[in-house]
């Protein structure tokens, strides 16, 4: 059985049978001898620009990743939650915090999980806290204060409110019925993750260990406010290069996951991330927040491939058994869930 500290010099490949989506690039988990693209730009998409589907469409066809403007979420509220995450996560004692600590619902591993326990396959150095849409309807049984769960769904909301404009985009640059998924995105499954990384010890930082360890995301698609700190970095796959992402204030960075990619048949790739540390080692001492809102279809769902979309490489297969099967590789084999 691979520990931890194997995690340290795996390479995705390692874990390549738990995959349900094709992914040939091979990348170390934690940060090694890496290029970088200084190149490369990840394109900014107005939502309120007539020519947004074929803008956003473009950009993840290209690099699975864009960056959102104009679409009308107040900024105040991202100032307030990156306060919020460093003061929950350092206001709450372990044994506190460790109280909520995540389980399986459905498909989703929700709750807390403690430094260095994000996956049994990294020792990642952040702490993690998900919110699923339960969370908001039963706030007293998933949130330590119900002051926080009444800010955080604010940004739950607002993000709620982009889902469909961005997969009616989405469709549109497929030249599909842009309404095919409104059924099925409207009151859907998504995963809110509070991101908390402490200021990095010597030890931590002579580890090898990554902030975040490379990875796709397993979802529909992801929202992320742009961070203020730096160390988002993605995997150019058609030069092996890592490129430093970093997204004006306000902003949000938008990528798509594992069933984006099965659904359009590989055109919009579920495209390699990671958090590393920041390059000023004097950084490395301060704390980092995030807080990316995954978008997921319920568990019963049937992920198959868009119709229209030519030589479709993926047969159809349910949302729970497609999910869980790729995020054992985090969770230990026993998280599958055949459908
Ligand atoms: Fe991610």
């Amino acid at each position: 059985m691979k520990t931890q500290d194997d995690g340290i010099h795996a390479t995705n490949q390692d874990f390549i049978h738990y995959e349900q989506v094709e992914k040939p690039q091979t990348y170390h988990l934690a940060e090694s001898d890496d290029q970088f693209d200084d190149e490369f730009v990840i394109c900014t998409c107005d939502m309120r620009s007539p020519t947004f589907a074929q803008d956003l469409g473009a950009a993840l066809h290209e690099i699975g990743f864009a960056i959102l403007s104009g679409h009308g979420v107040d900024v105040s509220l991202y100032d307030e939650a990156e306060a919020r995450v460093a003061e929950m996560f350092t206001r709450l004692s372990l044994p506190e915090k460790m109280r909520f600590r995540a389980q399986r619902r459905g498909s989703v591993n929700q709750g807390y999980f403690p430094i260095k326990e994000t996956s049994n396959m990294h020792p990642d150095l952040v702490e993690g806290w998900v919110f699923c849409r339960r969370a908001f309807e039963r706030p007293a049984e998933f949130w330590p204060s119900v002051d926080d769960a009444q800010f955080f769904e604010k940004i739950a909301r607002a993000h709620e409110a982009l889902i469909l404009p961005v997969m009616q985009a989405m469709l549109t640059y497929l030249a599909c019925d842009p309404h095919l998924y409104d059924r099925k995105l409207t009151g859907t499954n998504f995963g809110l993750r509070l991101n908390y990384y402490p200021p990095m010890s010597a030890a931590d930082d002579r580890s090898g260990a990554a902030r975040l360890l490379g990875h796709e995301d397993v979802d529909m698609f992801t929202f992320l406010p742009a961070p203020s700190t730096e160390g988002l970095q993605i995997l150019n796959r058609r030069n092996m290069k890592w490129i430093r992402i970093s997204a004006p204030r306000g902003t949000i960075i938008l990528n798509t996951g594992d069933y984006m990619q099965r659904i359009s048949n590989d055109v919009f790739p579920s495209t390699t991330h990671r958090v590393s540390k920041p390059r000023d080692p004097a950084q490395r001492g301060r704390a980092r927040v995030s807080f990316p809102m995954a978008v997921y279809v319920w568990e019963d769902e049937i992920l198959e491939v868009l119709p229209g979309l030519a030589n479709p490489k993926y047969p159809p297969v349910k949302a729970i058994e497609f999910h869980t099967s790729i995020t054992s590789k985090f969770y230990g084999d026993d998280y599958a869930v055949k459908a």
